[in-house]
């Protein structure tokens, strides 16, 4: 089964042809530069790049693609069996071109659609393959979900494809949110994760500030960021000048740790009250080696099993990701109608 997947939900201009769980091509066309002086993602120069890029973006992965599935009279797509596009959660101007080119494709080659939920995607990130159907293994269910990005951070319960139940989120700020605000305090651009984690690593990973560990001690599976955001910022804006670039590695180094103490926290509390071991990770900030040396001691430790992106774009926002969760739904005949799909930028888990 061939589906050519878009996601269009933030900064990236994703495509994808997938067969089953394999990757048969993808493109991620990142508009970092373009949101960079900003300190963020702005939506209309989201909006403006996706329209600009998608038809390039939907054209490379067919040509890409052909190189396993014959073109039919010069047109790849028509042998494909369904187009899946994101329509939420995600910013609302965004996924509207997504949805757009997905609905126009399916009209012009009349095939059904499939509609996928962004975060059930970072879900899926974990179990994408390789063309040559690499890493193998299959699904054992039950899975703790840990999905951090730069806009969600949350813990869900996969049961089985498709079933979801979300356990906790956080209350205020994603943890990628905080660690990008903390970033451009130091002086680092958008996205901070990875400058943040580099920082931190040259520091040797120590912990010299002790920032706070928002509800760290609570029985509940609910994070919040923002006081942690708050009270780092006050504590830089307190440091002399000098201190401010003499310690900037102590700085990014603590703060990360502050993030990861309370993500930590959380799941072993999530393992404790489920008495699901095993863990899968998505969304932007699992890139952070860190994050994954600690969820594998705890992995260890419980004796479950852990699973990150096998591939490193398939941390970020793609459309590999989409086209494997819409796999498993055109498996159980879950389709799209075309005259109601419609983008839900605050699309949840129930
Ligand atoms: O999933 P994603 O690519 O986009 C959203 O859907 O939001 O996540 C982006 C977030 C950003 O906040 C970025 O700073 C963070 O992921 N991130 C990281 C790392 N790489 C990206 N956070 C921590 N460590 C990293 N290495
Ligand atoms: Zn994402």
């Amino acid at each position: 089964m061939y589906i050519l997947a878009i996601d269009t939900s933030a900064d990236e201009t994703a495509a994808a042809i997938t067969s089953g769980r394999k990757i048969l091509s993808y493109i991620s066309y990142t508009q970092i530069l373009q949101h960079r002086e900003w300190g963020g993602i702005v939506p209309s120069i989201a909006k403006r790049a996706h329209e600009e890029r998608i038809d390039f973006v939907v054209a490379e992965v067919c040509r890409k693609a052909a190189r396993y599935i014959k073109p039919q009279g010069g047109e790849l797509l028509k042998k494909i069996d369904y187009i899946a596009v994101t329509h939420g959660p995600g910013l609302a101007i965004a996924l509207e071109v997504g949805i757009k080119k997905a609905k126009e494709l399916a009209i012009k080659y009349e095939k059904k659609l499939i509609s996928v939920n962004h975060m059930e995607g970072h879900i899926y990130s974990c179990f994408v393959q390789n063309s040559r159907g690499k890493p193998a293994g299959e699904f054992q269910f039950p899975y703790l979900a840990l999905l951090l990005s730069g806009g969600h951070s949350e813990i869900v319960l996969f049961e089985d494809h498709l079933r979801y139940k979300k356990l906790g989120e956080t209350r205020d700020d994603a943890a990628g949110e905080a660690i990008d605000k903390a970033a451009r305090l130091l002086g680092f651009g958008y996205p901070g994760g990875p400058a943040i984690e580099k920082l931190a690593k040259e520091a040797g990973d120590k912990d010299d500030y002790k920032f706070p560990r928002p509800m760290i001690g609570t029985n509940t599976l609910e994070f919040s960021f923002s006081g942690l955001k708050t009270a780092f910022y006050y504590f830089f804006k307190s440091l002399p000048d000098e201190e401010k670039t003499k310690k900037v590695r102590e700085l990014a180094s603590s703060f990360q740790q502050a993030v990861l103490a309370v993500v930590l926290a959380k799941m072993v509390l999530a393992v404790e009250q489920t008495g699901v071991k095993n863990i899968v990770v998505g969304g932007g900030v699992s890139a952070n080696h860190r994050l994954r040396s600690q969820l594998r001691a705890l992995a260890k430790k419980v004796n479950g099993r852990i699973f990150f992106p096998p591939y490193p774009f398939l941390t970020g926002d793609n459309a590999a990701m989409i086209g494997v969760a819409a796999y498993y739904k055109a498996q159980a005949n879950v389709f799209a109608d075309l005259n109601l799909l419609d983008r839900i930028p605050r699309l949840s888990f129930a």
